[in-house]
């Protein structure tokens, strides 16, 4: 594919509320192409390029913090009442600023259960759970706000510093075997890059305003625990059947274990022509091995 001149310059300010796991990486690679990058947290920092913003407490950012804003990103789940944390407090002030781009990333939990089947962006949302309802809620208002907003869906997120590794250090791994149970995953590097490449290539590719960010190999949990001892040179705990461990999971944790599914990557990785650096979860796994 022809590459464009990349459209991400030290001329573009992006927002990102949210600076946890993914809005920090987002934050740290953005900068390193120049632009400014300014990230939400709910509790005051040292960090100047960071600004306090928290929905449950109507704190929002001063004036000063919008000026020349032309990107956000926003990495907040919705708050306990199902709400948008960003949209509910700062969506007339957003829609004042003329903005190139809005990026919200959200789950792959909206499709719900298809005992192992494949989905993708043409499929029908069918949540399942309680808070996956309030999340298209929420990706409903994003698509609604009139903003020129992008919507990730995204499987469970790992990279250096969480992922299973972290889980056997604190000694709370519970290797749990389901039969024909997968899950989908994506590296976190993943995400920043796959958005950064879409934004570059703008001009080039045709607008999707819904994309899932997920790697080529859907597996069971046990191959993915079975993979860290096997790097660690250590032995894994004999597997505990789900039938017999559920009860002692936590409600979310469960919640987790009733949905099957594997998270198609084909309109990123073959419409679009991303080529994730970390196709699967060995590859993954490594890195978060070497950096960890
Ligand atoms: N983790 C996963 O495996 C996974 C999988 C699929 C989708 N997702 C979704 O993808 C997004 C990013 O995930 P992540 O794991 O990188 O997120 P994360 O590390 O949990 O960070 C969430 C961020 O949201 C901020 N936040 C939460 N409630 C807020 C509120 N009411 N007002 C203002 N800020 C608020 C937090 O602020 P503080 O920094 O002050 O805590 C934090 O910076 C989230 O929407 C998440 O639900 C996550």
């Amino acid at each position: 594919m022809k590459k464009f001149a990349s459209s991400l310059n030290n001329k573009k300010k992006f927002l990102i509320f949210g600076c946890g796991f993914s809005g920090s990486f987002f934050a740290k690679t953005i900068r390193k192409l120049g632009c400014t990058a300014l990230t939400s947290s709910r509790s005051e920092k040292k960090d100047p390029d960071s600004f306090v913003f928290n929905s449950d407490t109507d704190t929002v950012p001063n004036k000063k913090i919008f000026d020349g804003v032309t990107h956000i990103l926003s990495c907040i789940p919705p708050d306990k009442n199902g709400n948008d944390p960003v949209l509910s407090s700062l969506k007339n002030k957003l829609k004042n600023l003329s903005l190139e781009w809005a990026g919200y990333l959200s789950t792959t939990g909206v499709y719900g259960n298809t005992k192992g089947d494949w989905v993708s962006e043409t499929d029908q949302p069918n949540p399942l759970q309680k808070r996956s309802h309030k999340r298209l809620n929420c990706e409903k208002e994003w698509v609604e706000s009139g903003l020129p907003v992008q919507i990730f869906r995204l499987p469970g997120i790992y990279g250096p510093g969480r992922s299973a590794f972290e889980t056997i250090k604190n000694k709370k791994i519970r290797v749990i075997s389901k039969k024909d149970q997968v899950f989908s995953r994506i590296h976190v590097a993943d995400i920043t890059n796959a958005i950064i490449y879409l934004l570059e290539n703008k001009n080039s590719l045709k607008f999707h305003q819904i994309i899932n960010i997920a790697d080529d190999e859907p597996c069971s949990q046990i191959e993915v625990i079975q993979y860290c001892y096997d790097l660690l040179n250590l032995k894994m705990p004999k597997p505990i059947l789900y039938e017999d461990a559920k009860n002692e999971l936590s409600p979310i944790a469960q919640s987790f274990w009733m949905e099957n599914r594997k998270v198609s990557n084909k309109l990123l990785c073959e419409t679009l022509g991303y080529k994730l650096i970390y196709k699967n979860y060995k590859i993954g796994l490594k890195n978060c091995y070497l950096n960890s």
